[in-house]
């Protein structure tokens, strides 16, 4: 089986550009903010306070957080309800920082990515992919690219989904989220021993793609 791993911070087009490589290989893609954001939206809605570690962990971990790929989209199911939509609303953002710095919740979570990868080649996006969840990926990528570029790229697709906000706003969002996201105990966001670091901030979506497939590409296996 193939991994390719593929982390960064918020914004920064690893999502986009970990989708569009696996469509392209015929892997299957694993977006493990989307199950961050479930475990959250699950939270919330059952009421939990999301500083109650212990609450969170046991809701959580007895929770069915499911990615199911139909006809080229990736849906999130949350105890079989679908949740794709909901799991992007501002609220949930909010509060997956903190939800996803407990280690009973990256546990779980955890375990279901890595059973995905076992009988299947992936590609796998998030945070601590490249470090924690596959340290051996045959490809390891991390993608970066400048704050303001980040922002104006969240606001378009903000706008797209009819969220109002502004550049500021999401400027400081983004800013909070990386500063949580890499200062975090448990898996913080860090470039992996070995990643090819990719900076996005002038590149289009096509030149990312191509950059991670001429890796995958380059592999013996392929
Ligand atoms: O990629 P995203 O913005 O949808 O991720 C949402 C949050 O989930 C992110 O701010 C931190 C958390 N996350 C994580 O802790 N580990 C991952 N592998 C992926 C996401």
């Amino acid at each position: 089986m193939i991994t390719v791993s593929i982390d960064g911070p918020a914004g920064s087009g690893k999502s986009t550009t970990a989708r569009l490589v696996a469509e392209q290989l015929g892997f299957l893609y694993i977006d493990t903010g989307a199950m961050y954001r479930a475990a959250t939206l699950l939270v919330l809605s059952l009421g939990v306070l999301p500083q109650d570690e212990k609450a969170v962990v046991e809701v959580v971990s007895e929770s069915n957080i499911k990615l199911v790929h139909s006809e080229e989209k990736l849906k999130v199911l949350l105890n079989t309800k679908d949740v794709t939509k909901d799991i992007r609303l501002p609220k949930v953002t909010q509060f997956v920082s903190l939800i996803s710095s407990y280690s009973g919740v990256r546990e779980h979570l955890v375990a279901l990515q890595r059973e995905i990868a076992k009988n299947n080649n992936v590609v796998c996006e998030g945070r601590d992919i490249g470090t924690i969840v596959f340290s051996n990926a045959d490809v390891k990528v991390y993608i970066d690219c400048s704050l303001e570029e980040r922002a104006k790229r969240r606001l378009l697709d903000l706008k797209r989904t009819n969220v109002r906000t502004t550049l500021e706003e999401v400027k400081q969002d983004l800013e909070l989220r990386d500063k949580l996201d890499s200062e975090r105990k448990n898996s913080p966001l860090r470039i992996p021993n070995g990643a090819e670091i990719i900076d996005t901030t002038n590149l289009t979506i096509e030149e990312q793609v191509k950059r991670v497939l001429d890796l995958v590409y380059s592999l013996k296996k392929v």
